[in-house]
């Protein structure tokens, strides 16, 4: 690729700004000068450096997001903040989407990637990714719910779902459970206690996969998943 596109796409601005930085002779490319904006270079076997600092080439960003409510899982939005809104300038050049979607009242774990391969087989139905939520439930929650969750319940568009786990944490008047589900269908969590006759009042994923949600994040927090958490996702989902 061009060391101009390169050097662009890993953070050091536009292409314009790439231009200066080559015109004052910062760039090397195997240890030589470089200043013409339109040279081509390996990006995986060439030593480039930027005022004798080697540049890494990264074509991946995989993130993890504790994702506030009242912010759209998705690229752009007219109306509402986007996920993507609340990245920084690196990570966003890199042009990550989410993985998936939470509802705007949803909160908690969120993959942000661009990394179309990963993110497509997390998402395919005949990989199964397990995902587990915590949610506050308007009512009592009983083993029944868990055992017609197991089954299958019929959603309110006749679909029938898929096995899942219930666990029950607290019951009262208000309940706390976990729920694992191994599918994605359009606010499936809500719609599967609206099955049994109970409304969610609060939701957050948990997990995805063997990825969890990292406790110290802050809503609206993000970071870089390590190199384990991205080896056992690829190789694990
Ligand atoms: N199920 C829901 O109902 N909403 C979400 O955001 C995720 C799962």
């Amino acid at each position: 690729m061009r060391i101009d596109k390169f050097l662009s796409n890993m953070g050091f601005g536009s292409r314009k700004d790439v231009k200066v930085l080559l015109k004052s002779k910062a760039v090397e490319v195997n240890g030589e000068i470089v200043r013409d904006a339109k040279r081509h270079v390996d990006e995986n076997g060439d030593v480039i450096t930027v005022d004798g600092e080697a540049v890494e080439y990264v074509e991946f960003i995989y993130l993890m997001m504790n994702k506030p409510p009242g912010v759209i899982s998705a690229t752009e939005d007219k109306y509402d903040e986007t996920v993507i809104d609340l990245l920084g300038d690196e990570e966003r050049h890199f042009e990550p989407f989410p993985v998936g979607r939470l509802d705007k009242d949803t909160e908690g774990l969120l993959l942000l990637t661009n990394d179309g391969k990963l993110a497509h087989e997390l998402l395919s139905p005949k990989k199964h990714v397990a995902k587990t939520y915590y949610a506050r439930i308007d009512g009592r929650v009983t083993e029944e719910d868990g055992v017609a969750f197991r089954k299958g319940v019929i959603l309110d568009d006749g679909y029938q779902t898929k096995e899942a786990f219930l666990e029950i944490l607290r019951n009262g008047e208000e309940s706390e459970i976990e729920l694992t589900i191994t599918e994605g269908k359009f606010h499936q969590v809500k719609r599967m206690f609206e099955s049994v006759g109970k409304t969610v009042v609060y939701l957050k994923r948990l997990s995805m996969g063997s990825l969890q949600l990292d406790p110290e994040l802050e809503l609206g927090e993000y970071r870089y998943l390590t190199d384990e958490e991205l080896n056992n996702l690829k190789e694990k989902k």
